[in-house]
């Protein structure tokens, strides 16, 4: 008898649940009122005397291992109950993860940045809190130059000689004064202009400048870059360039490409023409480079500077330039890039 005694006790302590019900029924096999304990009990009286002594110790160890058991057991599950309370259910699927959006005016910045720096162009920058040497006078745009009516500047208080940059074209002076030929770079940038706000301008813009300068540096080379650029950008292989002005550059010009009138929004946005503008450019002045102590005589260049607004309405067929500054969710939600 004290043998099977034992073989319930080693039968209880290799036991294992995982559910409540299978604890519970274990407990009604051993502890529950027809259950074995109770029936050794039941046996107790008809034991030969001197068995009684061992035989109840065993069923002694018997209740115990049993009832350890069960106590332990459900101590077990409740741990794992306040688990799933903290983690939810861990088998249950994974909730998907909403993809960030990247500002249209960074996708375009970054576009323009990767296309020229696969050509040696490297990234710089400058302040936006400028002086007039570094936005009018050095880029050839002395006092009372009429050509600084073209921009409308702010000014930082009542001090003529601070102000918020109007352009991009502050950087390649910076640049130029700070490292010597060749140089190849592209300054992208915050711009600001005090101009009405409307669907087409805004006082706050941005633009991306470039500055190529070294021995022997053409218009050819300028034409070239270009055409690469708004191939690249664009995916359209036709531009023209316009003579145009700008104090900086001699000979400037603004450069139209052909977007095609496929679409009622092509003639709509090309007025019937077909061309767009999208940057201005040039040789860089002699004068300029002479202001940031270049020899003329040894190094030539060119520039150019684009906004990066016009191309992003272009791009992504935007028709009202605050739709960029006002942080609506839904408009913003639709970029999504890998760039
Ligand atoms: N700075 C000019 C503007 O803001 C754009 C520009 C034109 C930049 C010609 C250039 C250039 O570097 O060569 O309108």
């Amino acid at each position: 008898m004290t043998e099977t005694i034992k073989e319930h006790i080693s039968e209880i302590e290799a036991f294992t649940a995982n559910t409540k019900d299978e604890v519970e029924n274990f407990r009604i096999k051993y502890l529950g009122k027809k259950g074995i304990l109770n029936g050794y009990f039941a046996e107790f009286k008809a034991v030969p005397n001197e068995e009684k002594k061992a035989f109840g110790q065993a069923v002694n160890e018997l209740k115990d291992a049993a009832t350890n058991k069960v106590q332990k057991l459900k101590e077990e599950l409740e741990s794992r109950e306040e688990e799933k309370g903290v983690y939810g259910d861990l088998s249950r699927p994974g909730e998907p993860v909403e993809i960030g959006a990247r500002h249209p005016i960074s996708i375009v910045k970054n576009q323009i940045i990767e296309i020229f720096s696969n050509i040696g162009f490297n990234v710089s920058e400058g302040p936006e809190m400028e002086d007039d040497w570094h936005n009018f006078t050095a880029l050839n745009l002395p006092e009372y130059h009429p050509a600084r009516d073209m921009q409308d500047t702010f000014f930082i208080q009542t001090n003529p000689d601070v102000l918020l940059r109007t352009h991009t074209s502050s950087v390649q002076v910076r640049y130029m004064e700070d490292n010597k030929p060749p140089i190849r770079t592209i300054s992208p940038g915050r711009v600001f202009r005090n101009e009405a706000i409307s669907a087409r301008s805004h006082c706050i813009f941005h633009q991306v400048e470039g500055l190529y300068v070294d021995k022997n540096v053409s218009f050819a080379d300028l034409k070239q870059t270009l055409l690469y650029f708004t191939k690249q950008l664009f995916g359209k292989s036709k531009i023209r360039l316009r003579p145009s002005y700008f104090p900086f550059t001699e000979p400037s010009a603004e450069v139209d490409i052909y977007w095609g009138l496929e679409t009622e929004t092509d003639y709509r946005i090309t007025k019937g023409t077909g061309w767009l503008e999208i940057m201005g450019c040039g040789m860089v002045d002699p004068n300029v480079l002479r202001n940031c102590n270049i020899d003329p005589s040894e190094y030539s260049g060119f520039a150019f500077g684009m906004g990066i607004e016009r191309i992003a309405m272009l791009l992504y067929q935007i028709g009202d330039i605050r739709m960029f500054y006002e942080n609506d969710m839904r408009f913003l939600e639709q970029f999504k890039s890998s760039i």
